[in-house]
């Protein structure tokens, strides 16, 4: 699997309104070769690009995100929060997404965030467009999610596109997760990484990517240890 050292967290969520286009834009104006993005549903199961379960935090909408239609979502400002320069950003569904990284020449890494009892709908929704979408002859697609059933829709899906098991810290049974799911990276929250853990994953030939990393003292530290990527809210070129 070839990844860039460096993936542009929710686009570049530092410096624009997170999971928004301006955000994707933003991520491939400062040399992002790849960008993270998290997928969810909407209530009528229109895969959309959004963090949080509800969208009180990054749009002018409230309340649970999978009790809302597409209609209603696709009314919400999801900018103005970040900044007036970003008023009138909608909430991207996963289509727009896609397109839009395939226009800049951007990587995806689609992260899979089920609401709970929605896990194999998600998985199936979210490949579904994604396989549709996506070339043959770009990138390969990085699939993740904390929800590990959805990485299990994900194989009987889309077997050749990589996998990445999201965890907080490594578990010491990272083994038997990773090859359950086919696994070939672990995406970890680099406050819980250290140097053994890391090796015994890359060890094996798998890779370790560590999340979010604004700092380049650490991100320096995390690639002495063998990190393939760092996910920032801050890409740059590498
Ligand atoms: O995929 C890496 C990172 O995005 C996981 O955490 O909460 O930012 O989706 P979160
Ligand atoms: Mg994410």
């Amino acid at each position: 699997m070839i990844l860039p050292p460096v993936i542009g967290h929710r686009g570049a969520c530092g410096v624009a309104p997170e999971n928004t286009l301006a955000s994707f834009r933003r991520a491939a104006a400062l040399g992002a070769a790849m960008v993270e993005f998290d997928v969810r549903l909407s209530a009528d199961g229109h895969p959309v690009v959004f963090h949080d379960d509800d969208l009180d935090r990054t749009s002018t909408g409230t309340g649970p995100v999978a009790a809302q239609g597409l209609d209603r979502i696709k009314t919400l400002d999801a900018g103005s929060w970040f900044g007036p320069d970003f008023a009138g950003e909608s909430v991207p569904t996963l289509d727009e997404v896609l397109r839009l990284c395939l226009d800049l020449g951007l990587g995806i890494n689609m992260e899979i965030k089920p609401d709970a009892g929605r896990e194999g709908e998600t998985g199936r929704v979210a490949l579904d467009h994604a396989l549709a979408l996506w070339p043959d002859n770009r990138p390969l697609p990085l699939i993740s999610s904390f929800a590990w059933d959805c990485l299990e829709v994900a194989r009987a899906t889309a077997p050749e596109w990589p996998r990445g098991l999201l965890v907080g810290a490594i578990p010491a049974d990272w083994r038997s997760h990773a090859e359950r799911y086919g696994c070939k990276a672990i995406h970890a929250d680099h406050r819980d990484l250290d140097a053994g853990r890391v090796a015994e994953v890359t060890s094996s030939g798998l890779c370790v990517l560590a999340y979010t990393v604004n700092d380049a003292r650490r991100e320096e530290a995390l690639r002495g240890m063998g990190v393939s990527s760092v996910f920032t809210d801050f890409p740059h070129s590498s």
